[in-house]
């Protein structure tokens, strides 16, 4: 196919369609193992992983329901600002759950160490966390993932979900962009 002008922003890619697809089948297969008979909430972390989250429910065939969060702490900057404020709640009671938590990329952990304690406190029996993509190298906050699809070393990637400036978030694929597209904008 022709290059789009999303794709003329990109540096490389890091992961393509079908390895993105590839991997998802894996973590789905591991986590329909440890969730079978259980009847979990799959909560995602609008708005970044609304096509993992896609993917990944399909890929772990347990009967189960879903809800969506979203949560602000970017701004069109690409590090995080450490404050998390919850911009929409989840729709229901979830006390005495087992919750998912769908996220696009655990980066510093703000994110998710914020929102694994505020469902805790809401009274979730249990919290795990499945991100598709692991920064170790920028953690700020302790926190693990149960389920990690890829991890990526310090770099911004886009794609797949991730977006920059609310940008290129239906790439198919995931990649890193070119600096020069973000570079005085900081
Ligand atoms: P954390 O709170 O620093 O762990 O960041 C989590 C959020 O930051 C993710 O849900 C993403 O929305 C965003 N983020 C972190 N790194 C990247 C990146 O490389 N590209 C796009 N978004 C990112
Ligand atoms: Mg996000």
């Amino acid at each position: 196919m022709e290059k789009t002008t999303m794709d003329q922003d990109i540096l490389k890619i890091l992961y393509t369609e079908e390895e993105i697809a590839r991997r998802i089948r894996e973590m789905g297969a591991q986590m329909y193992e440890d969730l079978k008979g259980k009847d979990p909430l799959f909560v995602s972390v609008l708005r970044g992983a609304f096509i993992f989250m896609a993917d990944i429910t399909r890929a772990c065939p347990v009967k189960c329901d879903v809800e969506f969060i979203a949560v602000s702490s970017y701004g069109n900057t690409t590090s995080s600002s450490g404050a998390v404020q919850i911009t929409h709640d989840i729709q229901q009671d979830i006390s005495g759950r087992d919750l998912v938590v769908v996220e696009d990329i655990l980066d510093s952990g703000n994110t998710l160490s914020f929102l694994k304690q505020y469902f805790l406190t809401k009274g979730a029996a249990s919290v795990s966390i499945c991100t598709l993509l692991d920064k170790p190298s920028r953690r700020e906050k302790a926190i693990h993932a149960d389920y990690v699809g890829f991890e990526v070393p310090d770099e911004f990637v886009v794609g797949y979900g991730l977006d920059y400036a609310q940008k290129y978030r239906n790439l198919p694929y995931i990649g890193v962009l070119k600096p020069e597209v973000y570079s005085g904008k900081e």
